[in-house]
């Protein structure tokens, strides 16, 4: 068993906030990111998936397969877009960096698993402080 991750990069905008509270605690709570006219992060996605090595190709999966599927299932639909409003496996969420991964994981996995290799985490860094790790419900 071998791991290998493939970066891939995305900038849109967000806003954290629950409609049911007022503009001072979401701000309390969420902080910038809670600004009601939306902002932006760059984001750095790293797709790291596990399987044995093909003797044929020496590869664990053909990275340029696995860089195409992030970026028709993913990418496309969430770079420069607002998470809250475009992206449609994000409806209805908080646009928090732990339910973009989620959301994520839920997107790729059955297309990781269908090449008979399997995702093992979705590492997704908002900021280059600030980053989640998912490793599906474990
Ligand atoms: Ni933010």
């Amino acid at each position: 068993m071998i791991l290998i991750t493939r970066r891939e990069h995305f900038s849109a905008a967000h806003r954290l906030f629950r409609d049911n509270w007022d503009d001072q605690k979401n701000l309390d709570t969420f902080g910038n990111c809670s600004n009601p006219n939306w902002h932006g992060h760059n984001y750095n996605l790293f797709v790291t998936v596990k399987g044995e090595i093909n003797p044929e190709t020496g590869f664990v999966v053909n990275i340029k397969l696995l860089s195409k599927i992030i970026k028709e299932n993913i990418i496309s639909k969430i770079d420069h877009r607002n998470i809250n409003i475009d992206v449609d496996f994000m409806k209805g969420k908080l646009a928090s960096t732990e339910n973009l991964a989620i959301g994520i994981w839920d997107q790729l996995e059955p297309l990781i698993k269908v090449l008979d290799i399997e995702l093992h985490c979705i590492k997704l860094m908002e900021t280059e402080n600030n980053y989640i790790e998912y490793y599906g419900n474990k």
